[in-house]
C-alpha cells in the first residue's frame, strides 16, 4: 500500500471509529437514564415502573431499530479498532529509537486497545446476564404479585374477610392467577383452559435485576455471586470511565472538529462524561446489594 492510501485508510478507520463511539456514548446515557430508576423508585412502585419502561424498550419499533444500531455500533467499533491496532503495528514493527511515551501521552491513551476489550468483555458477560434472558429464554417470570382482596360473604351480616391471592400485574389490569389464567405464551396470558389471549404481561427484569446484585444470590457451595457480580460491574466501570477519558475528546479530533475556542470546552465536558457516566453506572449494583 503506497503512503497516502495507507494514511487514507488508517484515517477512515479513525473517522469510524470515532462516530460508533460518540454515538455509544449516546447509548450510555439513555442506558443510564433508564437504569437509574431502580434506585429511585424502590419498592413495589418500582418495581412497576421499571418492568413497564423494559416492555417498552423491548417492543417498540423505534427503540428496537435504535438497539440493533447499538449492536452494530459496538462490533463495528471492536473490530475496526482491531485492524487499526494491527495496521499500525505492521506499519511501525520496531518502535521508536526515542520512544518515552509518559512524556508524550496520557496513561488511558497508550491502552485504548487493552481497555476497549476489557470494556468489551464487560458488555458480552453483561448482555448474558439480562439482554439474553430477557429476549431469548423463558428464564424470566411474568410480575405478578400477592394482594389482599376484600372477600364478601353472602349473609346479612355484610361480614368481610381480607384474602390472600396472586395476581398478574397486565396492562389490562390485575389478573388473579388462580382464576383467570395458569397458562402464558411468552407476553400472553391465556383464559383458563382456552386458547383465548387474556392480557399482555410484563416480564420481571426488575427482580432478576436486584436478585443478581442481591447479599442472598450464593452458590450451593456458598460462594457470594451477588458481592462478586457486584465488584465486577464496579470494576469494569472503571475501566470504561479511563477508556472513555481518552476516547471522548479524541472522536472529535479524528472528526477534524477542531476549534480554539470549543476544542478545549469538548476536551472538559469528555473528562467530565467520563468520570460521571461510569460512576454513576456503578452506583446501580452497589445500592442494589446494600439495600437486599
Ligand atoms: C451498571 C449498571 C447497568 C445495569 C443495571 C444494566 C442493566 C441492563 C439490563 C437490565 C438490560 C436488559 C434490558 C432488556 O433487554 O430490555 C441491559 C441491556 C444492555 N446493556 Fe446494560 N446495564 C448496566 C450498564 C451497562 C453498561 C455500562 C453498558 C455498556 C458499556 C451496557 C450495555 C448494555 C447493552 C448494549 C444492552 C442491550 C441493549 C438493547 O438491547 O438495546 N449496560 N442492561
Amino acid at each position: 500500500m503506497s503512503k497516502s492510501a495507507f494514511i487514507k485508510s488508517s484515517i477512515a478507520k479513525k473517522y469510524w471509529m470515532a462516530l460508533t463511539g460518540l454515538f455509544l456514548c449516546l447509548f450510555l446515557v439513555g442506558h443510564l437514564l433508564g437504569n437509574l430508576q431502580l434506585i429511585f423508585s424502590t419498592g413495589e412502585e418500582g418495581r412497576r415502573v421499571f418492568n413497564e419502561y423494559a416492555f417498552f424498550m423491548t417492543t417498540n419499533p423505534a427503540v428496537k431499530a435504535l438497539s440493533y444500531l447499538t449492536y452494530f455500533s459496538i462490533l463495528f467499533h471492536a473490530v475496526d479498532g482491531i485492524a487499526l491496532l494491527i495496521q499500525n503495528k505492521k506499519a511501525r514493527p520496531v518502535p521508536y529509537a526515542y520512544s518515552k511515551p509518559s512524556e508524550n501521552s496520557s496513561l488511558p491513551s497508550r491502552y485504548m486497545a487493552l481497555l476497549g476489550t476489557l470494556v468489551l468483555v464487560f458488555i458480552a458477560t453483561h448482555m448474558s446476564n439480562f439482554w439474553w434472558k430477557m429476549k431469548y429464554t423463558e428464564e424470566i417470570p411474568l410480575h405478578s404479585y400477592f394482594a389482599k382482596t376484600d372477600k364478601d360473604f353472602g349473609d346479612s351480616t355484610y361480614a368481610k374477610t381480607l384474602e390472600q391471592k396472586e395476581f398478574y400485574y397486565t396492562q389490562s389490569g390485575p389478573i388473579p392467577k388462580d382464576t383467570a389464567a395458569t397458562t402464558t405464551k411468552g407476553l400472553d396470558i391465556m383464559v383458563k383452559g382456552t386458547n383465548l389471549k387474556y392480557a399482555s404481561g410484563y416480564k420481571d427484569l426488575h427482580t432478576v435485576v436486584s436478585a443478581f446484585f442481591s447479599k442472598n444470590n450464593k452458590s450451593e457451595s456458598g460462594v457470594p455471586l451477588g458481592l462478586l457480580g457486584m465488584l465486577f460491574y464496579v470494576v469494569s466501570m472503571a475501566v470504561m470511565g479511563f477508556h472513555l477519558w481518552h476516547g471522548f475528546g479524541s472522536a472529535f479530533q479524528s472528526l477534524g472538529l477542531n476549534h480554539p475556542k470549543f476544542t478545549p470546552v469538548i476536551q472538559l465536558f469528555g473528562k467530565g462524561f467520563a468520570v460521571v457516566v461510569p460512576l454513576l453506572f456503578a452506583i446501580i449494583p452497589v445500592f442494589l446489594y446494600l439495600i437486599s
